[in-house]
């Protein structure tokens, strides 16, 4: 006898009925795979491409959360969001290991459909970077074409990034971070502060008299760490499947993406640990 789980109360009828893939849209999902050529392994790239884009679109949203909770003084809640948006990055990270699978043969396949198009111009990855405080205006270029996007690139820049907040919430406990920085331009790329340094150093050397300080750092280390691991891992997958050929994007490739394995977000976090 084949088990029937509607004997069980499973739902079977959607005539009338929100469904799974109703909710879900899992047709325009679905629907959103069309590979340029007949190589085997494009749907891996587009996937996995793709599904990069739908986590980095959570983590941009817990990002804006958890901002906008630091700003109203509610570390609480924000420091729940920012562990999920570590795990997301650690979920970015292990989805390297699928795409690993491909060779560089596998890869020369269709690499030339792709045109001049990269990951270098997703708007999504700049978005992240802008919020979290990584602030280059260059990065804007590839996106003239697009006003909306722009817009909302724009719009990022205008508002303090996620670490400006966490330097303003620990001004307001007490902490002793200068003036210049709390009035600083946001728009414009951080640069390391000794003040900033300063004020951590009091955190750290007292973390019991100072913990929502000091479990707000903490996260953004976390957040740093799996950031730092997914650049790694993406230039050791590109270095794995095109040696140092130039990117599709333009850039050198391998060359570009290890300059910016050095791009720090939060530098006085790091510093501070040699200070201690
Ligand atoms: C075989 C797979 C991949 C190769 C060969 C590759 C190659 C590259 C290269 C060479 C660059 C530098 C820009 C350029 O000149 O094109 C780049 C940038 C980038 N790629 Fe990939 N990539 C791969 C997979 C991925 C995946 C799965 C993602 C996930 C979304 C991704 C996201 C990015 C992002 C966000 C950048 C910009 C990084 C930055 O500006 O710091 N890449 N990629």
């Amino acid at each position: 006898m084949t088990y029937d789980p509607s004997t069980d109360g499973a739902q079977m009828d959607f005539q009338r009925r929100m469904s799974y893939g109703d909710y879900l849209q899992i047709d325009r999902l679905l629907s959103a795979q069309l590979p340029l050529s007949s190589a085997h392994d494009e749907m891996l790239f587009i996937v996995q491409h793709q599904t990069s884009e739908l986590w980095m679109k959570l983590a941009l949203f817990e990002l804006d959360a958890a901002r906008a909770r630091i700003a109203s003084d509610n570390t609480p809640e924000a420091l729940k969001m920012l562990t999920r948006i570590a795990r997301i990055f650690e979920q970015l990270n292990s989805a390297w290991d699928v795409l690993r699978t491909m060779t560089p043969w596998e890869y020369s396949q269709f690499r030339d459909d792709l045109g001049q198009s990269s990951g270098f111009q997703s708007w999504q990855y700049r978005a992240i970077e802008y919020a979290v405080g990584n602030r280059n205006p260059t990065m804007l270029r590839p996106h003239a074409h697009r006003p909306e996007i722009m817009a909302k690139l724009e719009a990022e820049l205008a508002r303090p990034s996620l670490y400006d907040e966490v330097l303003r919430r620990i001004f307001r406990l007490g902490l002793p971070v200068p003036e210049a920085v709390l009035s600083r331009d946001t728009s414009q790329p951080w640069q390391m502060d000794e003040g900033v340094l300063t004020a951590w150093a009091e955190v750290y050397r007292d973390p019991a008299r100072h913990w929502e300080a000091y479990e707000l750092a903490e996260k953004l280390v976390d957040f740093e760490d799996y950031f730092r691991r997914w650049r790694f891992n993406h230039v050791t997958t590109v270095e794995r499947v095109i040696g140092f050929k130039r990117g599709t994007g333009g850039t050198g490739g391998v060359s570009y993406l290890r300059r910016m394995l050095e791009v720090e977000l939060f530098p006085e976090l790091w510093r501070v640990r040699t200070a201690l």
